[in-house]
């Protein structure tokens, strides 16, 4: 733990240059620090400038929906959340229950309960349903028991030994996101869970992301499908050429034809 709290032993100098003079993260009301919280971040591909100075928090038990055009910013937004490598993060804090994730790599912000379910679902070839699942759980810390995450999505019980890529898309999401359940996740980030897949899919995934919601799981979902989010959501985040542009009620973006159509083109 203490390693981890030393940015001198993870983090080049070429990687992250640390925090402007006077920039703090932000304080949730009450002077408390958010559950999460990313600061004034900079996140960079070689030489393309993305993250463009990316600031929100999001409170525990808060679904929060990071929307935007193709091409705004969000995978690259939770790309650097998770600690992955590409992009890289020059400048900012990111918070996450008063640990520093910003002096991490990857697989310390996955230990810490950074739980991200890409877009590409990342099913392991020649694994079982089970086994994917089985494999999350291979180190601490442990989540979910597999039969709770079968309670969820029933579909995943009754294939536990099909292998997992030759589930349907929609199928496959479900394993993705259970698998992240079987880790212990304080802050789920979703990136299109709902990418490629028919209406009646989505609304069952939609069912079982109201159930995670209902369980008080931390999350940010970055969807195409703007209204299903801005539905599931409380909060939404509009990032325009990789900077907040909004940061409100999911309400006042369903009710603010103007911004949907500025910034979201629906
Ligand atoms: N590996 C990469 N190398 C260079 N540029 C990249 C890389 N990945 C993404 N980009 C660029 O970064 C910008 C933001 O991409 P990002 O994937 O974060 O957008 P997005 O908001 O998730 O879009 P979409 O809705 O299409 O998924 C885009 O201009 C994209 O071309
Ligand atoms: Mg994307």
């Amino acid at each position: 733990m203490e390693a981890q709290n030393n940015p001198e032993n993870l983090l080049g100098g070429d990687q992250f240059d640390g925090v402007a003079p006077g920039m703090k993260p932000k304080m949730a009301e009450g002077g408390q620090r958010a559950f999460f919280s990313c600061w004034d971040i900079h996140a960079y591909y070689g030489e393309s400038y993305i993250v463009q100075g990316v600031s929100f928090d999001v409170r525990e038990g808060e679904i929060v929906a990071l929307l935007g055009r193709n091409g705004a910013g969000k995978t690259s937004t939770l790309r650097a959340i998770a600690r992955v490598d590409d992009p890289a993060l020059h400048h900012g804090e990111i918070w996450l229950d008063h640990q520093p994730l910003h002096t991490m790599r990857s697989h310390q912000a996955s230990q810490l309960g950074i739980g991200l379910v890409p877009e590409d679902r990342r099913i392991i070839q020649g694994l079982t349903v089970e086994e994917n699942l089985k494999l999350a759980q291979i180190a601490p810390p442990v989540g979910w028991s597999i039969e709770r995450i079968y309670d969820l999505f029933p579909r995943l019980g009754e294939r536990r030994t099909q292998e997992g890529t030759t589930l349907s898309g929609g199928e496959q999401q479900m394993l993705s996101i259970g698998r992240t359940l079987a880790r212990d996740v304080k802050l789920l980030l979703l990136d299109e869970p709902y990418e490629g897949l028919a209406p009646v899919i989505v609304q069952e995934i939609e069912k079982t992301l109201e159930q995670i919601k209902i369980l008080g799981m931390t999350t940010i979902i970055v969807e195409q499908n703007a209204i299903a989010a801005l539905h599931l959501a409380d909060r939404a985040i509009i990032l325009d050429m990789g900077q907040v542009v909004f940061d409100g009620k999911a309400q006042e973006v369903l009710d603010n034809a103007d911004l949907r159509q500025q910034y979201l083109a629906i």
